[in-house]
């Protein structure tokens, strides 16, 4: 979850919580499982308030080196789960309810895995998010979390206790177009004035029945890998960093606070724009309870990565070639 501090250019003055309606909950036993031909024949699938009625699965190309086929996908919120299960993509354009802007979401069905080798099906499908919206409201500036849940009933909620790895395999770019890009165009970004994050979004609860609830869960552990644009801090920003911690290479900085809906949020902020990460997110998860984070008796319910999208003055494209989210459990 985002903090809107002030506005560019003006002093900081007090911080103003985003409200939420977080995402939509997506309601796990209802995801359809609906195999490689989804996109096209199980168009209702869709959860959430939003407006359905578009984007009922186009197919398109994804070009990719696999050479996938993609379908597209426009809804406010739709539960997208191509075999073999393990991911369930999402447009979820949770804070757009006036319509102000677009969002389609293009995921690869098929052959669609991000990687190859014995553990390719731990890899997503590609997928990919063009949208544009305006400014929105300074206690609402998101409108979408476009985003693939890792889907794993049968391991989650996890106690941390016993959890003993995390690892996340991901590559992302984001260009200022409707296209997808191999590599991120900074300076076409900041042209565009996008403001945006790309993050791991976690959800943990001392309570074993609400850990997978956005709402209800009592924390929120988020990992931010990308940051773009004055609008789009952490929450507790102005509490400055409190702790540095380096996975594989990559120091993130900790920021933390309440969200608007009570839940206690703990940001990892990565130093530098990590376009390419491959590293055990667990040690992220532990000693957070000096931050009002987490202890080791509470439990991991929910694991997305995806990108928190405020606005942009034209089509931007979020583009995730490979994505891997593995979970050990000891
Ligand atoms: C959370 O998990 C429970 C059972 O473990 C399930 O009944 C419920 O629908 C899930 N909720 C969400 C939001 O996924
Ligand atoms: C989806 O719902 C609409 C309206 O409720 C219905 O007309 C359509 O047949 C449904 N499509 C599928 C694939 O079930
Ligand atoms: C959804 O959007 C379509 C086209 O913009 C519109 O005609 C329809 O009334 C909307 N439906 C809802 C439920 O908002
Ligand atoms: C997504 O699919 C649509 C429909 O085929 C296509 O027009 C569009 O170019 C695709 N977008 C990306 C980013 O690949
Ligand atoms: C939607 O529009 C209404 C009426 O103009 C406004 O009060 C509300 O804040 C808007 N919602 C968002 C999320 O911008
Ligand atoms: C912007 O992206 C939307 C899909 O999110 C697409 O429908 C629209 O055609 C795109 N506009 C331009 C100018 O490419
Ligand atoms: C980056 O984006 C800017 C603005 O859209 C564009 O002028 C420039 O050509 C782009 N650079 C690359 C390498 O694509
Ligand atoms: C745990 O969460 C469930 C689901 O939200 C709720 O029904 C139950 O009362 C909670 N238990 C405790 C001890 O708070
Ligand atoms: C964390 O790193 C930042 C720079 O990357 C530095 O300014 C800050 O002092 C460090 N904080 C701690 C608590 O080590
Ligand atoms: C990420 O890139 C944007 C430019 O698009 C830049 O403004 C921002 O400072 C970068 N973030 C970090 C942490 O370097
Ligand atoms: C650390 O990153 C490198 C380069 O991305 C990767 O090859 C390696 O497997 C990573 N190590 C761990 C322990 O994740
Ligand atoms: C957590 O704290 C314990 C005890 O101080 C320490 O041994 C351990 O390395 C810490 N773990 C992390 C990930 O900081």
């Amino acid at each position: 979850m985002l903090l809107l501090t002030a506005l560019s250019g003006t002093l900081f003055v007090l911080p103003v919580l985003v409200t939420f309606g977080i995402y939509f909950g997506l309601d796990h036993q209802r995801i359809l499982e609906c195999g490689f031909h989804c996109g096209s024949d199980n168009s209702n699938s869709s959860t959430g308030s939003g407006n359905s009625s578009t984007g009922t699965g186009t197919s398109g190309d994804l070009p990719t080196g696999a050479n996938l086929t993609a379908a597209q996908y426009c809804e406010k919120s739709y539960a997208i789960t191509p075999a073999p299960g393990r991911y369930t993509f999402n447009p979820n354009q949770w804070g757009d309810t006036n319509d102000t802007g677009s969002l389609c979401i293009n995921v690869s069905i098929g052959t669609g895995f991000t990687n190859s080798g014995s553990d390719n099906q731990d890899y997503a499908a590609g997928f990919a998010a063009t949208w544009q919206y305006p400014q929105g409201s300074e206690d609402s500036p998101v409108h979408a979390f476009p985003n693939a849940d890792l889907n794993l009933p049968s391991v989650f909620p996890v106690q941390l206790s016993t959890l003993s790895g995390l690892d996340l395999d991901v590559s992302w770019a984001y260009d200022p177009d409707s296209t997808i890009v191999d590599s991120t165009n900074y300076t076409g970004l900041v042209a565009a004035e996008v403001n945006a994050n790309v993050c791991v979004d976690m959800f943990l609860s001392s309570n074993i029945s609400d850990a997978n609830s956005t709402t209800g869960a009592d924390f929120e552990v988020m990992v931010w890998l990308g940051r773009f644009g004055a609008a789009t801090d952490p929450i507790g920003v102005a509490d400055g960093p409190q702790e540095n911690r380096t996975v594989n290479g990559t120091t993130f900085s900790l920021y933390y606070g309440d969200n608007s809906l009570g839940q206690h949020t703990i940001t990892w902020l990565a130093d530098q724009n990590t376009t390419d990460f491959t590293g055990n997110l667990g040690p992220l998860l532990r000693n957070l309870s000096s931050y009002t984070g987490p202890t080791s008796d509470d439990y991991l319910g929910y694991v997305a990565f995806g990108s928190e999208a405020l606005y942009s003055n034209r089509n931007v494209t979020f583009y995730v070639p490979k994505l891997a989210i593995e979970v050990s459990v000891s």
